[in-house]
């Protein structure tokens, strides 16, 4: 198979001389290499046939970077099933998804939002990106690469399959602990965090991430876990609430990248198809399996955790039933459900957006 092999310098005070390698697979041999200096300006050259290793800074073997993750070697096992199968969504509902804010309106959503807000910022630096303000979307120190959305997708989503799975191990022990039911939590959280964990190893079909990456995304890890279960320990309510407001990110990082695409800024991705691993766990139907299908569906996902978790954050932590995971008495009203076919009828204002 072809490879495109990118990379990444990080502007970073303590790493100034380090390096993101990023190999994606694709349909061309194209190398690029995209970079960030500190305190110059981000460019990005193309060289075709890249064979100096010596310039990347990775471990990982060239000869490895055919399958990152194959399939296990079990001669009687022909696939893996999932207990979590996703809901199929439509093409229109898809589209319906739109970047939206639910206002902050006490100070627990403060703090939420002003958290969310912080770690934005870090993030924007680590991976190098900067959102251009109105008329300047044309300038060279804006524009965004394919390994740069990569970049960012990988370290966003190595982040995002954290907090359901603190939350439903945490509700979890409580309901070992107290000897109480737990009202449904524990599955939607669990399944969030398994969601979160396929758009990484969708993005990880496309690119290997090198040692840097790797070193960031353990150090995000072991500092983001620690933080969410002491944060959960002390209010579940802020950290569902955080979660809202940082799917809200999610949403607005892929619908940028969309629109990226949609603009004729990522030609790499025009021609490129989803992965196998994505064609099967969303359903993609023939014809539906482009670059920007497969983004507009890991945006369906992230608005649908932004809708669950300011749902969640609205509830009362240990007495109220889970409303994703309840069946009804009268089915003729629209309720929550896993699809995204009611984003608008589930509990918290679609009041603002951006
Ligand atoms: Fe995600
Ligand atoms: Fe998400």
């Amino acid at each position: 198979m072809n490879t495109l092999t990118a990379t990444v310098p990080i502007r970073a005070a303590c790493f100034p001389k380090s390096q993101l390698h990023i190999v994606l697979r694709g349909y061309t041999s194209v190398v690029a290499t995209a970079g960030l200096r500190r305190g110059s300006p981000l460019y990005a050259t193309t060289h075709r046939h890249q064979t100096d290793a010596k310039r990347f800074i990775s471990t990982t073997p060239q000869s490895k970077i055919k399958e990152f993750f194959p399939p296990p070697d079990a001669p009687h096992i022909k696939e893996m099933e999932t207990a979590w199968v996703h809901p199929v969504y439509t093409e229109e509902q898809m589209q319906q998804v739109t970047v939206a804010h639910r206002q902050a309106k006490d100070w627990p959503d403060w703090v939420a939002l002003g958290t969310v807000r912080l770690l934005r910022w870090g993030m924007d630096l680590v991976t190098g990106y900067r959102h251009a303000p109105a008329g300047k979307e044309n300038e060279t120190k804006f524009q965004m690469t394919e390994q740069k959305w990569l970049t960012r997708f990988i370290f966003l989503e190595s982040v995002a399959g954290v907090p359901g799975m603190v939350g439903g191990m945490l509700r979890h022990l409580r309901s070992l602990r107290r000897m109480k039911r737990d009202n449904g939590w524990i599955e939607t959280l669990l399944e969030e965090a398994y969601n979160e964990r396929m758009h990484l190893l969708t993005f990880l079909k496309l690119a290997e991430p090198g040692w840097f990456m790797r070193l960031m995304v353990l150090g995000a890890q072991g500092v983001f876990f620690n933080g969410f279960f002491i944060s959960y320990l002390l209010s579940p309510r802020i950290c569902h609430r955080f979660v809202g407001y940082l799917e809200e990110e999610a949403v607005l990082t892929y619908s940028r990248a969309i629109k990226d695409i949609e603009s004729g800024k990522l030609p790499e991705w025009e021609k490129l198809e989803a992965p196998e691993i994505a064609v099967q766990y969303w359903k993609m139907p023939e014809g539906q399996r482009s670059m920007k299908d497969l983004l507009l569906y890991v945006r369906a996902d992230e608005a649908k955790h932004r809708e669950v978790n300011h749902t969640l954050g609205n509830l009362h932590q240990g007495a109220d039933p889970n409303p994703y995971a309840a069946k009804y008495k009268d089915p003729t009203k629209p309720h929550p459900g896993k699809g995204i076919e009611n984003l608008k009828a589930t509990g918290w204002e679609r009041d603002e957006v951006i």
